[in-house]
C-alpha cells in the first residue's frame, strides 16, 4: 500500500541546500512507492506562532491538514548557530494545531532527520530535531543524514556532488517509507 510522506525544509533563502538535500530524499521515497508532498519553507511563509493571535493562518492549516493525513515525514534544517533554524523551528511550533487530533502530533509515524552544514556539526541540529520527535510522539528511523561541508558538497545548480552522500539521502526517504508502511500497521 502506498504511504503519504511529508517533506518539511529548506531556509529561507533563493538557493538551499537543506531543501535541495530534501528533494533527494524525497524522490527516492516516490521510487519506492511513496505518495510524497515537499513543504519549502521559504514558499509556505509561515508566520511566527503567536498564542495572542485567534484566527490560524491558511499556510498553517495547509501544512497541519496534510501532516495529520500522513504515514511518515522527512524533515531537513540548514544548521544555524550549531543547532535548526529558527524558521525550520516555527514550522515545528504550529504542530501544536494537532494536539486534539485523534492521533495527537505525530503519533506512530515514522520521521526521518536531514541538516546541511558549512561545517561539520550538522549532527547537533539531527539531534536537536530527535527531541521534537520524541515530544511530538513520533519515531525517529535510526538512520540520519548530516550533510557537510555545503559549500563544496553541491554545485552551483544544487546538485550534490558527493555520491556516497547522495546515496545516504536516498536510502533515508526508502527508510522512512519502509518504517512508515511497519508503523502503519499499529494504528
Ligand atoms: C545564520 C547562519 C548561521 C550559521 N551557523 C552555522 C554553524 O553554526 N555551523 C556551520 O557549520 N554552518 C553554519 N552556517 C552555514 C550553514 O549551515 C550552511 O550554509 C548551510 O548550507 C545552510 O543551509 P541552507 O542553504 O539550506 O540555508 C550558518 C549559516 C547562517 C546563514
Amino acid at each position: 500500500m502506498s504511504r503519504k510522506i511529508i517533506g518539511l525544509g529548506g531556509a529561507l533563502s533563493d538557493s538551499s541546500t537543506s531543501l535541495w538535500a530534501l528533494e533527494i530524499a524525497m524522490a527516492s521515497a516516490y521510487d519506492a512507492g511513496a505518495e510524497i508532498e515537499v513543504f519549502d519553507l521559504a514558499r509556505l511563509d509561515l508566520p511566527m506562532l503567536d498564542l495572542r493571535v485567534k484566527e490560524v493562518p491558511d499556510s498553517v492549516k495547509q501544512l497541519c491538514a496534510a501532516v495529520a493525513e500522513c504515514d511518515g515525514m522527512i524533515w531537513s534544517s540548514p544548521l544555524y548557530h550549531g543547532t535548526i533554524s529558527g524558521a525550520f523551528k516555527n514550522a515545528l511550533d504550529w504542530l501544536q494545531e494537532l494536539s486534539t487530533d485523534d492521533r495527537p502530533y505525530l503519533t506512530d509515524r515514522a520521521i526521518g532527520l536531514i541538516c546541511t552544514a558549512g561545517g561539520v556539526q550538522g549532527l547537533q541540529a539531527i539531534n536537536t530535531m530527535e527531541f521534537v520527535v520524541r515530544a511530538l510522539r513520533g519515531f525517529a528511523v535510526p538512520m540520519v543524514v548530516p550533510v557537510s561541508n555545503t559549500w563544496q558538497a553541491f554545485d552551483a545548480e544544487g546538485n550534490l556532488t558527493d555520491s556516497k552522500c547522495k546515496e545516504q539521502l536516498e536510502q533515508l526517504g526508502r527508510e522512512v517509507h519502509r518504517v512508515s508502511g511497519a508503523l502503519a500497521t499499529l494504528a
